[in-house]
């Protein structure tokens, strides 16, 4: 059985005073003594709630209240029967309760004392595997960005990587390079909020390059385009080799995401001898010397070869049908 220690200590001192007689009780109560590190508050969530109860914008008492993480029929969440409520994931605060100071508690700052590494292991006793299984094998362990840097457990607006728009919005201030990707004339509708990052990587961590998904790109890709996955009668090779071969995952200043415009998108495989790559020079180009310009000009190579991605007609084989 647990009995609170200000009860115990309520209790000595009772006993003590009827011992002692009234002239000790009349002193000045004995002051009781400072909680040590390590040790948890006696009333839990209502100890902290006495001076955390308000929104200020950063952290929001009912915003963690309207969370998984206070279901109180769930007995794995903090604030299940048994659980260490805001103290399973700030660590023991008594001392703080007491001392008010930043540094008796864990904060989740960056510029606090636990390294991220640290805080981390302190979701991960709960949130280990699932989509974290390669957690440590991840870019972004290795980078030390912290569980808390992507994800707001009290804000009053929710935890933006749990809404496609706002997590996008959250990765891309970090990623800066790939926000310009995502602004050019051609790109995956990220920045409408209709795809997300997530949609093509697991931010986790993946033993994957770039942190893909799914085992390879091209399943990445073909989890939504799956009319390319095929198989087809007439495959062209790049295709099911790597879709990135020809198009760019994230945006591209060319039509259709693509690495490079035809005809060289397609000259840069395709040998300049024969009919198949003739090169956009001057003297190819329409009324030019060679007038070889039915195979430059603007959709040039595909607007004859229709079938990129292969084709499935009897007579594709030249992925012109
Ligand atoms: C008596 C009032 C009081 C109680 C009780 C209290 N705190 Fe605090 N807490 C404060 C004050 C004041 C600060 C601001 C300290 C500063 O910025 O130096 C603070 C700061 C914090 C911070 C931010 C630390 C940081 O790194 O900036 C966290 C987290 C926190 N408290 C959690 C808790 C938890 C969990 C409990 C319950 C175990 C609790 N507090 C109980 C007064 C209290
Ligand atoms: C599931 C883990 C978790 C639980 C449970 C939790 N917190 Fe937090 N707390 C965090 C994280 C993570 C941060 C960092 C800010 C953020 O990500 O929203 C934080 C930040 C804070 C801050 C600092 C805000 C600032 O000024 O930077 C305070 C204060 C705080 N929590 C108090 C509490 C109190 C009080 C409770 C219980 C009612 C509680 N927390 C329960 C994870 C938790
Ligand atoms: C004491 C265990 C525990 C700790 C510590 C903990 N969580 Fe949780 N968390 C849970 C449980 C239980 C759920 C609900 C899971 C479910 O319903 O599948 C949950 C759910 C979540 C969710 C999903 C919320 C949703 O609405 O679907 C996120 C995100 C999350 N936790 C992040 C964190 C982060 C970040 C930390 C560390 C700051 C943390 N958790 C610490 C137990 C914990
Ligand atoms: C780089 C940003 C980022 C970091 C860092 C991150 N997460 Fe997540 N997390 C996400 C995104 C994005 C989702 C939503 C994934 C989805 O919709 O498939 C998510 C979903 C979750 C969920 C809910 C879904 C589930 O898998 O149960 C939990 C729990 C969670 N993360 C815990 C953690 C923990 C614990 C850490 C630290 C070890 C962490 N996350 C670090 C971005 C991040
Ligand atoms: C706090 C900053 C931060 C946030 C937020 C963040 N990242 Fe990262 N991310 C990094 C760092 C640092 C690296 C490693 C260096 C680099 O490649 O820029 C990285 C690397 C990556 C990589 C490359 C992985 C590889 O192995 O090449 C991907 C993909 C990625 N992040 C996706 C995301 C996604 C998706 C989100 C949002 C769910 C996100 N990041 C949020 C900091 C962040
Ligand atoms: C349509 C799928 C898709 C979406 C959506 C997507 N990515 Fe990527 N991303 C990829 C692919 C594919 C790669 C290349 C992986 C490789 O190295 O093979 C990549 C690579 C990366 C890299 C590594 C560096 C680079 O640019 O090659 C980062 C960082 C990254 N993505 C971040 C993000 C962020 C942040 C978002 C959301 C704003 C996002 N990605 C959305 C498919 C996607
Ligand atoms: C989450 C689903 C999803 C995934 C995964 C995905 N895409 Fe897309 N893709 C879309 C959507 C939605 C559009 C926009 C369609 C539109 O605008 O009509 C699009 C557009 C495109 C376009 C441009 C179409 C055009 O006519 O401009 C290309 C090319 C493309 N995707 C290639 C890829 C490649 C390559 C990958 C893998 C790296 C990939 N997609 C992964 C959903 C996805
Ligand atoms: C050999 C180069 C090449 C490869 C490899 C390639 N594509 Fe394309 N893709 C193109 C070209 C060229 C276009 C523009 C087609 C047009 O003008 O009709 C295109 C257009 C697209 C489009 C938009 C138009 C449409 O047909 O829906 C999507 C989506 C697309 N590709 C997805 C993929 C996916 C997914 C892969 C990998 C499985 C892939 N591509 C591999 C060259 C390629
Ligand atoms: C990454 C290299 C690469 C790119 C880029 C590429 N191809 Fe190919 N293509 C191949 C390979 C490899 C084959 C298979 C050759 C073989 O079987 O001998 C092929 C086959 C073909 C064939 C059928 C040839 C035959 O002999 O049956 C045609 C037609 C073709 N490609 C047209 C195009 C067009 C049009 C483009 C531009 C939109 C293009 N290719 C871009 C590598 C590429
Ligand atoms: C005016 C239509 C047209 C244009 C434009 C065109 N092709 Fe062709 N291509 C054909 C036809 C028709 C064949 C089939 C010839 C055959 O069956 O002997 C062919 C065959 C090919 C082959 C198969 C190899 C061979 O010699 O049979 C390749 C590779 C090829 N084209 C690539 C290209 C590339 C690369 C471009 C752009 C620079 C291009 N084609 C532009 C009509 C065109």
């Amino acid at each position: 059985m647990k009995i609170p220690r200000a009860f115990l200590r309520a209790l000595c001192l009772t006993a003590f005073a009827l011992v002692a007689g009234g002239a000790l009780a009349q002193q000045a109560a004995v002051p009781a003594p400072q909680p040590k590190p390590g040790q948890y508050s006696e009333k839990g969530a209502d100890t902290c709630l006495e001076c955390h109860a308000d929104d200020d914008g950063v952290y929001s008492g009912s915003a963690l209240f309207r969370s998984k993480h206070a279901l109180r029929g769930d007995r794995r969440a903090p604030f299940g029967a048994g659980g260490l409520q805001c103290e399973a994931c700030h660590g023991p605060g008594a001392l703080h309760a007491r001392n008010k100071r930043a540094s008796a508690i864990i904060g989740f700052k960056s510029t606090g004392k636990a390294t991220a590494a640290e805080r981390n292991q302190i979701c991960m006793t709960c949130h280990a595997g699932g989509t974290r299984t390669a957690w440590h094998a991840g870019t972004h362990e290795r980078n030390e960005v912290a569980c808390s840097d992507c994800h707001q457990v009290h804000r009053s607006h929710g935890d933006p990587m749990l809404a496609k728009a706002r997590q996008n919005e959250s990765c891309l201030s970090c990623h800066k390079s790939q926000r310009a990707d995502f602004q050019k004339t051609s790109s995956h509708p990220v920045r409408q909020g209709l795809v997300a990052c997530s949609d093509c990587h697991n931010a986790h961590g993946a033993g994957t390059p770039g942190m893909l998904a799914r085992p390879t790109l091209n399943q990445t890709c073909n989890s939504c385009h799956a009319d390319k996955r095929g198989p087809v009668l007439w495959e062209h090779a790049p295709v099911a080799e790597d879709c990135a071969l020809c198009h760019q995952p994230h945006g591209s200043v060319r039509s259709a995401l693509l690495v490079k415009s035809p005809p060289q998108l397609c000259q840069a495989c395709h040998s300049t001898s024969g009919h198949p790559s003739v090169p956009r020079t001057p003297a190819n180009l329409p009324g030019g010397a060679a007038g070889g310009a039915v195979f430059t000009v603007a959709g040039s190579c595909s607007n004859c070869h229709t079938q990129v991605h292969g084709s499935n007609h009897p007579s594709g084989a030249k992925l012109l049908r």
